[in-house]
């Protein structure tokens, strides 16, 4: 039987270790009467987003938090979308409130983002929390994905201060925040942070210069083993549905890292799955337990 190769970051034992530390907190927050609550709202039936909330709902689940999943039909208006985040911005015991993304073509995203109470907003995508993000202010949510991506930095000690990080990818809900957050002052920052996208002359060159990349651009194995320069720490976030026609389903899911050839010269390297995918989740809890403990105290 084969080992796993030593420079793996394991982000399912990360995510359980985390999900152990928030359990003891549910369990402060229930001698207190309250039990946090996260409600989520998916649009349509895009599969991935189904997939996506019902592992959220089962670690809610396994933590002791009650959620409630509103399923709306792809042709849900705007208005309608709105009226029901209203409502559950209002609605005492659900503390945290997440819109699944992508939404169906008119709803835009954006106006969707903004309407969540910035103090029920667990996944850090509104103006208010974006722009706390941007200013350092540690009082807002961060979002979940790049969150989880420096807890596990952290929690496999290495060294950001000073490093050279490329992040791959200009998204608002990983790309943009990721490199706010290790651009910041302080634990688990302070890096010299380059973001690389479509428009970028030369990736491979900021690539190799590198010594921590976050690949989150979203396609299939795009960072090879020529673009990493060797001990460098590789963070893959993307999931990538490809062909295969060996699998029963003629598909199979790839990050945005040529795992088989990066692993072996990388410092560390997050598997996929198995690596920034279950952190998501354990910020999301996060996120949401913090949102109960403010709620406690106002
Ligand atoms: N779609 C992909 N990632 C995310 C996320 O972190 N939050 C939400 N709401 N939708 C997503």
């Amino acid at each position: 039987m084969s080992s796993a190769p030593a420079n793996l970051i394991d982000g399912r034992a990360i995510a359980a270790q985390i999900q152990r530390e928030l359990a003891a907190r549910v369990a402060a927050l229930k001698q207190r009467g309250v039990v946090p609550g996260l409600a989520f709202i998916r649009v349509g039936e895009d599969a991935a987003s189904k997939v996506y909330v019902g592992r959220k709902e089962k670690a809610c689940a396994e933590l002791g938090m009650v959620s409630e999943t509103h399923v709306l039909p792809e042709k849900t208006s705007e208005l309608e979308l709105l009226a029901l985040i209203g409502k559950l911005n209002s609605t005492a015991h659900i503390h945290g409130i997440l819109v699944q993304a992508p939404l169906p073509k008119p709803i835009r995203e954006s106006v969707v983002f903004s309407t969540v109470l910035p103090a029920k907003d667990v996944d850090g995508f509104h103006p208010v929390n974006v722009g706390k993000l941007m200013l350092g202010d540690d009082s807002g949510f961060k979002p979940c994905t790049p969150a989880g991506v420096v807890e596990l930095l952290l929690r496999s000690g290495v060294k950001t201060e000073g490093a050279e990080v490329v992040v791959l990818g200009r998204g608002n809900i990983v790309g943009k925040p990721m490199a706010a957050m290790l651009c910041q002052k302080g634990r688990a920052a302070n890096s010299t942070v380059t973001l690389c996208h479509s428009a970028t002359r030369d990736i491979k060159a900021h690539c190799r210069r590198a010594d921590i990349i976050v690949a989150a651009m979203g396609v299939a194995e795009f960072v090879k083993a020529d673009m990493v320069k060797p001990g460098a720490v590789v963070m893959d976030v993307g999931v990538n549905r490809v062909p295969d026609a060996t699998a029963k389903t003629g598909t199979k899911l790839v990050g945005d890292v040529a795992f088989a050839e990066v692993q072996p010269i990388a410092g560390k390297i997050t598997p996929n799955p198995g690596g920034v995918g279950p952190m998501t989740i354990a910020m999301l809890l996060q996120n949401t337990v913090r949102a109960a403990e403010a709620f406690l105290k106002t």
